[in-house]
């Protein structure tokens, strides 16, 4: 499993949200369940849009103030992985194809909680506090 406790926010939903998005890339790489690829692809691409909503509701809620710069990222990576998963139905070596998803959106979630959600957290839970 590629969640540690390091990557933790300290905000339940996010933080629920951020484990069940590793756990559909893990998903991805195993091998049982090859068949289910492309809905696993599909719930992925879904999920994500979902999570940044959802994220996103939480900065707009607490007036954080570099909430544009960070939809900014959200928007990137989704039109990222909208290019890889095209690139997926084209491709021949999909399990190539497979490998570069799923590293792409851990390799991302692990950088982008690390540097810019837990600083979002930061801010929220002591906005809660004060
Ligand atoms: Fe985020």
């Amino acid at each position: 499993m590629l969640w540690s406790k390091t990557l933790e926010t300290g905000i339940p939903k996010i933080d629920e949200q951020h484990q069940e998005l590793f756990r559909q890339a893990d998903f991805l790489l195993d091998r049982s369940k090859a068949d289910k690829v492309e809905a696993t692809l599909k719930f992925l691409k879904d999920y994500v849009a979902k999570h940044f909503f959802d994220e996103e509701a939480f900065h707009r809620a607490s007036q954080y103030p570099k909430a544009e710069p960070h939809k900014q990222l959200h928007v990137e990576f989704s039109g990222g992985l909208k290019k890889q998963l095209e690139e997926y139905f084209k491709a021949t070596n999909k399990s190539a194809s497979i490998l570069t998803i799923n590293s792409m959106v851990t390799g991302w979630l692990r950088d982008h909680i690390m540097r810019h959600d837990k600083e979002f957290a930061t801010y929220y839970i002591q906005k809660q506090q004060r």
